[in-house]
């Protein structure tokens, strides 16, 4: 059990600050925004998260989780502080770690016992190196800290079970006396299986990297399959289906859709494709995967005005579904965006439906219609378009959803309604590398 400052409360500080509390540990999760802590401490969550309230209520209740705006106090207190600020695009396609640096300037200037420093962020691979020499720099005693990579492998929606039941975990470290901390950090999870990989600081680096880039891969490669099924009259789901079923390939990640989103995929696939330019080994697999991904989102305006017959100019459109996945109001990078921006640019009507994401997408579209109910958004409509796998699309009530429509097109860009429904009930219809029935 380890005395820990997590800083940063956003969406991996708080995730990996109530999962680590989780672990036994005693947390400490900091954050310079004291609106954002008063909150916390008021037991408000900022993001929306399965699972995360009750493990939260449950450590903080039982002290062992605390949030404090105090910064230096809360590095003081501990052996092992975490730096889980964010690193946003910077104009180059290279993260921008300037909050990562200034996290490490606070460490170094209270480094009032050893500690490990360690970095939970996406940092460009050598960053780890930076920051050790940026704190060496500062103090004269090289034994009062080690670093650790320790990267995250959380996905929005289901952040708290990933960090709860990892496929591994991932230590960083030239340090074994770092590496033996963190293992204990981490006790709970070797129990009965041992997730952990210790590896040098730029291993791990690059394991965040070349992970959440081979995934987005999968993606863009399955999304072609699926458009060239299209037109040779293959259907993807079974080519997907047999080509998961190859051990070597596995079945994860292989759906496709309208191209992915999200806050993390596009980011760090322009970041390695950066560090890759910058090194002389410009990576043609990222490239092609950014390019692709572009245009897939293309091509879902492309599906809905073809279904319109060229024109949904003065037409109403539904867009059900704004997160860029479902299970979170995150809107970032997400193909809705995009698909609202192409019906509103061909002069479309956009009523707009996502069942926690309304408020997000409204900072981007001010000025379209949102409902709180999909049927609501579906009145009057000429033409459905499905973004976000949410279950409530899973179930459609079809029969009401025509009834209530004043036309009958529905493009489904996650493949999750029924095509022989779709066709008893009239509907024109698309979806993505499906043969139609
Ligand atoms: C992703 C990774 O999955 C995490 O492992 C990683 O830690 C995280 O990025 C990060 O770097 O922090 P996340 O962005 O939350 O997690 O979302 P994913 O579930 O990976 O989905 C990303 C996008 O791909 C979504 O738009 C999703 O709809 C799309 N997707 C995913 C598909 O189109 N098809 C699939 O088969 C899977």
């Amino acid at each position: 059990m380890k005395n820990i400052t997590i800083i940063g409360t956003g969406y991996v500080g708080l995730v990996t600050g109530a999962g680590m509390s989780e672990f036994g540990n005693n947390v400490i999760c900091a954050d310079i925004d004291k609106n954002k802590i008063d909150k916390l401490n008021s037991g408000e969550i900022p993001i929306y998260e399965p699972g995360l309230d009750e493990i939260i209520k449950r450590n903080h209740d039982d002290n062992r989780l605390l949030f404090s705006s105090n910064v230096q106090d809360a590095i003081l207190q501990s052996e092992v502080v975490v730096i889980a600020v964010g690193t946003p695009q910077g104009v180059s396609g290279m993260a921008d770690i300037s909050f990562v640096n200034s996290v490490a300037e606070t460490i170094s200037n209270n480094l009032n016992s050893y500690k490990v420093v360690c970095t939970k962020s996406t940092v460009p691979i050598g960053t780890g190196k930076e920051i050790t020499s940026l704190i060496r720099n500062k103090i004269n005693d090289n034994n009062l800290f080690d670093y650790v990579s320790n990267p995250e492998f959380l996905r929005e929606g289901s952040a708290v079970k990933d960090f709860l039941w990892p496929d591994r975990v991932i230590i960083g470290t030239d340090s074994q006396k770092a590496y033996k901390i963190m293992c204990d950090i981490y006790r709970p999870l070797y129990i009965n299986k041992n997730p952990i990989n210790h590896t040098s600081i730029e291993t791990a680096e690059m394991i965040k990297y070349a992970s959440n880039s081979f995934l987005a891969l999968k993606i863009s490669y399955i999304n072609e399959i699926a458009n060239l099924c299209e037109v040779l009259g293959a259907d993807v789901h079974d080519v997907a289906k047999a080509m998961g079923q190859d051990g070597r390939i596995s079945d994860k990640f292989l759906h496709p859709g309208p191209g992915y989103g999200g806050s993390c995929f596009p980011k760090d696939l322009e970041a390695l494709l950066f560090i890759s330019k910058n090194n002389n080994l410009y990576m043609e697999t990222v490239n092609a995967t950014i390019t692709a991904n572009k245009n897939q989102k293309e091509r879902m305006v492309q599906k809905l005005l073809h279904l319109f017959g060229g024109s949904i100019n003065n037409r109403k459109v539904a867009v059900l579904g704004l997160a860029f996945k479902a299970n979170t109001d995150d809107i970032r990078e997400s193909s809705a965006i995009d698909m609202i921006r192409g019906i509103l640019d061909h002069g479309g009507i956009v009523s707009a439906y996502d069942p926690v994401a309304n408020n997000a997408m409204s900072t981007i579209y001010k000025d379209i219609e949102y409902y709180n109910s999909l049927y609501d958004a579906v009145k009057g409509a000429e033409g459905v378009v499905i973004m976000t796998e949410w279950n409530e699309f899973r179930s459609l009530d079809l029969h009401k959803i025509k009834s209530m429509m004043s036309g009958n097109i529905i493009l489904d860009t996650r493949n999750i309604i029924d095509m022989e429904e779709l066709s008893s009930f009239g509907f024109s219809y698309d979806n993505i590398g499906r043969i139609k029935k």
